[in-house]
């Protein structure tokens, strides 16, 4: 999904001279240029001048709650998790300055891959820098010449790079909707390979896949199947392995796609699998091969984190809690929100446009909290919202404080 414009809106070249190549974001920057001379504070650059914990920093001098990280299970200033940092740091330096296959893999890089494989119970991990990387790769390399992937048409970014940057056909289907994905398995030809890629939370608006049946009807199809479970590690399923496990079909997925950079609380990607031939894919999956690995501060955090994720009930059972209070309140408050029920811990408030949502960004912010203003081409339909995505470290009170700052700032920006 580009934002580009199409050739007859380009100004054409000058005699002698070659069309600027940033005239294409002509469009963007007076959109920008708009907002920012109404007045309103630049929703897009703000600074996090101290972050005091997983769901407090100071920003613009004041104490902000945090409700638009990624820090889900709220791993980040765990007391275990920084001194395994601390620790790699001072035992292994800051950075590898190698690729895996080369002189990148130290003890640390494997220790995070046990803990991944025994995390969610299956034969291998591989770890990458990041998780966007972990998509580009696995889809690229996996689909080939003359076979299809067959993908939600709100796929994440990183998905859609992943099926560029390969040679496979691109089959998009509509969100979520099992038929359609039918639809299209059933008219690939006969003996191509076939991947469907699904998410198990869609980060925008927060809703889950229906991969029970989605799964099933790959599978009879004759599809692998990869499952990105980004928004649900840790959280979602009895062991926080996600949407899959919660629907049950864990043991039918091929590759499930990961990311170290929200419940995990550091940064860094990976695939996990039970394919008997996984193992190949590390000589041969670019964005694995030609890039330097994680630094060892960064892989013993990781390694930490998801060994006590695997603990992490208790967290888990809480951030529901806070996800049903806050899907309720703020429903109740008259906003109009990305899902009917709460699906995950992500829950989308759908502002009329663009300039009402930065305004309420603003009186948000101002109340002393921090959402994110999340709009196209990142958003599905044109929409503009301003995703909450809760911390299981969120307390009850902090909750009730955050409905007071949205009643407060929807009215004085007339949503409500
Ligand atoms: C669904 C999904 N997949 C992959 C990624 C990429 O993760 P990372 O931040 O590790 O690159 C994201 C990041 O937001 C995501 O939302």
């Amino acid at each position: 999904m580009s934002e580009g414009i199409s050739q007859a809106d380009r100004p054409s070249a000058v005699e002698g001279h070659a069309p600027d190549l940033f005239a294409k974001f002509d469009p963007l920057i007076a959109m920008r240029e708009g907002l920012l001379a109404s007045g309103i504070t630049d929703p897009f650059n703000l600074v996090m001048e101290k972050v005091l914990s997983p769901t407090r920093a100071i920003c613009n001098g004041r104490e902000t709650i945090l409700l638009g990280t990624y820090n889900y299970m709220g791993m980040t200033f765990d007391p275990d998790v920084i001194e395994a940092g601390k620790n790699a740091l001072a035992d292994y330096g800051s950075g590898t300055t190698g690729s895996r296959v080369l002189n990148g893999t130290y003890a640390g890089h494997k220790e995070v891959e046990r803990a991944l494989r025994e995390f969610y119970a299956m034969d291998h991990a591989m770890v990458f820098s990041t998780g966007y990387q972990a998509n580009l790769g696995i889809i690229s390399t996996v689909a080939g010449k003359g076979d299809y992937i067959v993908l939600d048409i709100d796929s994440h970014a990183s998905i859609w790079d992943g099926c560029k940057l390969g040679d496979a056909e691109i089959v998009p289907f509509r969100h979520n909707d099992i038929e359609a994905m039918e639809k299209r398995l059933r008219r690939i030809p006969e003996g191509a390979g076939k991947l469907v890629v699904l998410e198990g939370v869609y980060s925008m608006l927060g809703d889950i896949a229906p991969l029970k049946e989605m799964v099933a009807v790959a599978k009879k199809h004759g599809a692998m199947v990869l499952v990105d479970e980004a928004h649900s590690m840790g959280f979602m399923g009895h062991h926080g392995r996600g949407v899959a496990e919660a629907q049950g079909v864990l043991d039918d997925v091929d590759f499930v796609i990961g990311t170290f950079s929200k419940s995990v609380g550091t940064v860094g990607g990976f695939c996990v699998s039970n394919h008997p031939k996984f193992e190949i894919l590390r000589l041969v999956c670019r964005p694995y091969v030609f890039t330097a690995s994680l630094p060892p501060s960064v892989v013993a955090t990781a390694a930490t984190s998801i060994r006590k994720l695997m603990q992490g009930s208790n967290k888990r059972a809480h951030l529901w809690e806070n996800s049903k209070t806050l899907h309720t309140g703020l429903k109740r408050l008259g906003f109009q929100l990305g899902t009917e029920e709460p699906e995950s811990a992500i829950i989308a408030v759908i502002m009329p446009d663009l300039e009402r949502g930065a305004a309420m960004w603003e009186a948000l912010i101002e109340g002393g909290l921090y959402v994110n203003l999340a709009r196209p081409p990142a958003t599905p339909a044109n929409m503009t919202l301003l995703r909450c995505s809760l911390c299981a470290e969120h307390t009850e009170d902090e909750v009730q404080t955050i409905l007071g700052i949205f009643a407060k700032a929807g009215k004085a920006v007339g949503i409500i």
